[in-house]
This record gives C-alpha cells, sequence and structure tokens, in this order.
C-alpha cells in the first residue's frame, strides 16, 4: 500500500502533483511520502505490540535524514553498518541506546566511534572481530554489548547476491560454532554477552525461512541459558519483502502470526531490522524522457536517469514498474527505458508496453524508496538526484541536487608532476 495515485490522469504523492515536484525540484528526483512511511512503521511495530520489541529500521535501505528522523520520531532505533550510518542514525535523533551495528567488516576507528556513543549491542560476524572489539573496549575502559550473528544455513530463497544466510555466504559465525563462539565471547574481560542475531536475506517473500532460521536461534538461545549465557535479545534482523510486479510477500502481521509461537517463553526482548518493508513502496524516481530512439530490433526510451541513480534493475534484473507521471491517449509500442550512461547495462526497464512518450514526458520508477539512493553513485560524473518529501499537500527538498562543484570536492590537481 503507497500513497502515489492517479487524480484525472495526473500522479500525485499523497496530495501534491508529481509533476510540480519534478517542475520545482528538476529530476532525476527521488519522491518520497510521510505518510506511507509513518503508515509502514506503525504497522510493524503494531503487529509485534505482543512481546517487548525494538524496529530498528535498515538504513542501509535509506539513510536520509528526514527518512531515518520519521521513524526515529515514531520510537525507531537504527540498524547501522558503518560509522557513517551511525552518525547519520544519531543525527537525525536515533538515541544511540536503539542503534544496533552489523557488518563484517567493522574497522578499530568505526568500533571506538560506537563504543563511545554507548550503542545498544554489536552484531559480531567472526571470531577475529570480537578479539578486535574486546581489545578496543579494554583500550577505552568499557564493556561492550554484543551478539554473535549466527549463520543458520537457511535458503532464504531469494536473489542470490541478497541471500545472507548460507554456510557459503560471507555473514555470522556458523550455527555449529556458536555456542564455541559464545564461551569465547563470555570469558572476555572487556565484553558483555547480550544478544544473538540473525538476518538471512533481503526481499523474503515467504514465511517459511524466517520461522526455520528463528526455531535454530531459540533452540541456541535455550542451550545457551543451560550453559549460563544469559540472553536478553533476539534480534530477528530484516528481509521481509515487498511487491514490485506479482509478488504477494506476506504481511508484517502474518510474520508475527508466523513467528509468535516459535518465541513463546523465551523471556527476550526482540530486535527487527526492516528496511525495504518500510521504505521501498513509499518512494519513488522520477525521470524526464530526453529522446526517442529505434533500431532495427528494439525501442528506446532514453531518460535522465541511469544506472548511477538507480542500479538494482542492473544489478540484480529487479523489477521495478515505470509508470506515466501523466496518463495520455496515443499508440502504445514495447520499449527498453534506458539511461545516458555509457554501459549495456544501463537501463531502468526492459520490454515495457507504453503510450508512445514525447520528449520532456515524465515518467516515474515506482518502489524505489529502498536501496535507491543509498545506492546511487557519480558514476560518469553525473551529480547525484535530488531528494523530496511529502507530506499531505506540502513538499520539501530534503537533499538537494549535487552539483558540479559537489563532484570534485575534496580533490586536487596534484602540483608535483
Ligand atoms: N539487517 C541486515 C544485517 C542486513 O544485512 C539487511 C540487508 C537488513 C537488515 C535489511 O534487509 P531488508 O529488510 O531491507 O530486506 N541492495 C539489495 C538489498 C541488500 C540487502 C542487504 N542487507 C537490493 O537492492 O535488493
Amino acid at each position: 500500500m503507497d500513497d502515489f495515485r492517479y487524480v484525472d490522469g495526473r500522479l500525485f504523492c499523497e496530495d501534491v502533483a508529481v509533476e510540480e515536484i519534478a517542475r520545482e525540484a528538476g529530476t532525476p528526483v527521488y519522491i518520497y511520502s510521510k505518510k506511507t512511511l509513518e503508515r509502514h512503521f506503525k504497522v510493524f511495530d503494531e503487529a509485534f505490540s505482543g512481546m517487548p520489541h525494538i524496529v530498528c529500521f535498515a538504513m542501509k535501505a535509506n539513510s536520509n535524514q528526514s527518512v531515518v528522523g520519521t521513524f526515529a520520531k515514531l520510537g525507531g532505533g537504527a540498524d547501522v553498518v558503518s560509522g557513517g550510518e551511525l552518525f547519520r542514525a544519531m543525527r537525525a535523533g536515533v538515541p544511540a541506546e536503539k542503534i544496533v551495528y552489523a557488518g563484517v567488516g567493522k574497522t578499530v576507528a568505526e568500533i571506538e566511534y560506537a563504543l563511545n556513543s554507548g550503542i545498544l549491542m554489536f552484531n559480531i560476524e567472526s571470531e577475529d572481530e570480537l578479539l578486535t572489539i574486546d581489545e578496543t573496549a579494554g583500550r577505552l575502559g568499557v564493556k561492550a554489548r554484543v551478539a554473535l550473528r549466527i549463520n543458520p544455513d537457511v535458503d532464504a530463497q531469494t536473489h542470490p547476491y541478497i541471500s545472507t544466510g548460507l554456510k557459503k555466504n560471507k555473514f555470522g559465525i556458523a550455527i555449529e560454532h556458536a555456542m564455541e563462539g559464545y564461551r569465547t565471547a563470555s570469558a572476555l574481560s572487556n565484553i558483555e554477552v547480550v544478544g544473538i542475531h540473525q538476518h538471512i536475506g533481503s526481499q523474503l517473500t515467504e514465511l517459511g525461512p524466517f520461522v526455520d532460521s528463528l526455531k535454530k536461534t531459540v533452540e541456541l538461545v535455550a542451550r545457551l541459558k543451560d550453559a549460563g549465557v544469559d540472553i536478553k535479545y533476539i534480534d530477528v534482523g530484516g528481509g521481509l519483502g515487498i511487491k514490485y510486479l506479482d509478488e504477494d510477500p506476506p504481511h508484517p502481521s502474518e510474520l508475527a502470526d508466523a513467528l509468535m509461537p516459535v518465541l513463546e517463553g523465551v523471556g527476550c526482548t526482540l530486535i527487527f531490522e526492516p528496511g525495504r518493508v518500510l521504505v521501498g513502496n513509499a518512494g519513488c524516481l522520477v525521470t524526464k524522457v530526453l529522446y526517442r530512439k529505434a533500431t532495427e530490433v528494439k525501442n528506446f526510451v532514453i531518460v535522465d536517469a541511469g544506472m548511477n541513480d538507480l542500479v538494482r534493475p542492473t544489478l540484480y534484473q529487479a523489477y521495478h514498474a515505470v509508470k506515466p507521471v501523466m496518463k495520455k491517449e496515443g499508440p502504445e509500442y514495447v520499449a527498453d527505458v534506458v539511461g545516458p550512461i555509457c554501459e549495456t547495462g544501463d537501463f531502468l526497464a526492459k520490454d515495457r508496453t507504453m503510450t508512445v512518450p514525447e520528449g520532456g514526458d515524465l515518467l516515474a520508477v515506482m518502489s524505489a524508496g529502498a536501496y535507491g539512493f543509498t545506492m546511487s553513485s557519480n558514476y560518469n560524473s553525473r551529480p547525484r538526484a535530488a531528494e523530496v518529501m511529502v507530506s499531505g499537500g506540502k513538499f520539501q527538498v530534503v537533499r538537494k541536487r549535487e552539483t558540479y562543484e559537489d563532484l570534485v570536492k575534496g580533490e586536487a590537481l596534484a602540483d608535483f608532476s
């Protein structure tokens, strides 16, 4: 469910015409609906209201200050994977005690930053990392709260690039070695073991993998308890999928109904790390048609957004619906929507049936609120797009379009040659 809809053939985000935003903010532009963000957060949060829990938004999906701040105001925490995300989370008003920090490659500087900030816990991905955190905490004279990220070896049945819970993936500590890992962690003098973490993948559309994985984790929590290790937090991870085309992912309440029985009696606070499900359908990317081109075998619609703005189609062959911002009558044809980047892989959509567009027409690439702007780059020296947030009848630029000067910020012409 989102708040993009047509009124008399014109696409609106809440009560604002998308065309008006494009006119003022230019294109390409990401547009987010505050109402959708708030609704998605509340639906997720309320689904688990039967148990103590914290919803830690996975900031990698969308780290714009206004987006993160919207969730923080509703009581949300953050799942961060870098010092940069930690900085953004706190700057947007997320309290440190609601921040969890995952990722296989935390640097000492990042660990120090997180320890000094007083985050809720580190989700540890390897024994080497554990030892580094212990040493760093010792040096700073603090205790580091940690959870071990367990790799349960469960097939998330999703795109291989976004599946993380299999033995062959680089994430977490194999479940068979978990007891050993916890024994090591408990013996370290600057470590306080507080939790357990799992995350098996992204864009999951079935409940089975969530349930299978959580069962394994809960069994482990019981064994740990017997061994004298008290687990206060079970971090269930993120991964709930959304509808891009014809997927039928479970509703958060269905996820809750499936997980609650598994968690009965465990007496832990739950942590969730949803990313995509909160923001994916709350945003779109609006782009302008530049040219039409036809070869003997294909029609192309060339637009002003490219793979540097939205890389998901290129990287995962992901489907994003493309809608006209202004519906019009006219002949239809089948075309690829492609960007200006000098790569064959630079496409936003393939083989779509559409009313033949004219130069200047606006198209909205839907479901682009998650892993859209955050994965964008300056490839081909293209300034990154503006971001706009809409609330009711108002809208505001929440990230300015980059300028050419921004492109060379921090660069120097070396003077020693
Ligand atoms: N927690 C951890 C530890 C994660 O690694 C991720 C995502 C999440 C939570 C949030 O997962 P979500 O609820 O958004 O599915 N760029 C890819 C997705 C990569 C996901 C990486 N990890 C895409 O565009 O599909």
